[in-house]
């Protein structure tokens, strides 16, 4: 799994280097790259290339289209991390980019990945007809603002300090975190062209997938290291964040994270696919400790 994650790691750093080295260089895209590179776990990439293999779309388009994605998870990150949010000084093991360039060069960073990610989407490039990349800006514009991880986060701000329902709970971690993930695992189904019912019935496993991997980033913010997460552990209790720990404990949530599990794995055997992958992902995402 790990070597797995490394490859597809490579292959987008790849892609996003190079799309970024055909672009006029500004002084600006220093602070994107740092936002940028060396990166993540490039776990959303990886569900995206798990369901791209269920319906046989090509390797090369799916790593540009995960490109697009982890450009605008690097922003919500940016942005997650700032003062006006979460207030952290270090992400993936070094300061956060406001901490590196200072707050207005970390909006705007942020501002333009977002908005690169569109540019990798509708670049010609990007192999696949006219239509399909229309619906694909449209899904994934959705499931990055007011209804996806910018309502979500708002909605994270808000729950603050206060007594949240498990449902309020839930609706705001599938919009912060979900709506990304119901994305990926419905670029495959969108490219395929199936119908609605297919498109909805994946985006409704790639939310409970990004809300199993929310659940799994509070755990180790629970209980973590900071040295091996590379951001600062213990600070959802401080901050009072409203979350399924904070509600349920943290052994339910753990149990309650299992159940979550199997639902995914059982809906997709509904839908008759060969689920080892998906499998072997999730349970990588719930034992991660970064
Ligand atoms: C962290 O996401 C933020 C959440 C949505 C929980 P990741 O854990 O995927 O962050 P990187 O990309 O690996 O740093
Ligand atoms: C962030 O959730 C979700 C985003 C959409 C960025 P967190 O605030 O828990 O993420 P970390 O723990 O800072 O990575
Ligand atoms: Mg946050
Ligand atoms: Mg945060
Ligand atoms: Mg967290």
């Amino acid at each position: 799994m790990i070597d797995k994650l490394v490859r597809i790691a490579e292959d987008t750093n790849l892609f996003l280097k190079k799309f970024i080295k055909k672009q006029k260089r500004t002084e600006l895209v220093t602070a994107m790259e740092y936002g940028l590179f060396p990166g993540g776990k490039k776990i959303r990439s990886k569900i995206l290339l798990d369901i791209g293999a269920v319906f046989k779309i090509e390797y090369k388009i799916l790593i540009a289209i995960g490109a697009a994605v982890e450009c605008i998870h690097a922003y919500s990150l940016i942005h997650d991390d700032l003062p006006c949010m979460d207030n952290d000084k270090l992400r993936r093991g070094k300061p956060s980019t406001h901490i590196k360039f200072g707050e207005s060069t970390a909006v705007l960073a942020g501002n333009s990945l977002l908005t690169m990610a569109f540019e990798i989407l509708t670049c010609s490039n990007l192999k696949i007809n006219e239509k399909t990349k229309v619906e694909l800006v449209q899904k994934l514009s959705e499931s990055s603002g007011h209804l996806g991880i910018a309502g979500g986060q708002y909605l994270d701000l808000s729950f603050e300090k206060k007594k949240i329902s498990k449902n309020k709970i839930i609706d705001m971690e599938i919009k912060k975190t979900g709506k990304l993930f119901s994305f990926c695992c419905a670029v495959p189904v969108i490219i395929k062209k199936k119908n609605n019912k297919d498109i909805k019935f994946f985006e409704n496993i790639g939310g409970n997938i990004g809300l199993l991997f929310q659940i799994a980033d509070d755990l180790i913010d629970f209980k973590g290291s900071s040295k091996i997460a590379g951001k600062i552990t213990g600070k959802d209790k401080k901050k009072g964040k409203a979350t399924l720990i904070s509600l349920l404990g943290y052994q339910n949530a753990i149990k309650y994270s299992d159940k979550i599990k199997s639902k995914i794995i059982n809906d997709l055997k509904k839908y008759n696919s060969n689920t080892s992958n998906l499998n072997e992902t999730l349970n990588y995402i719930l034992t991660r400790n970064k």
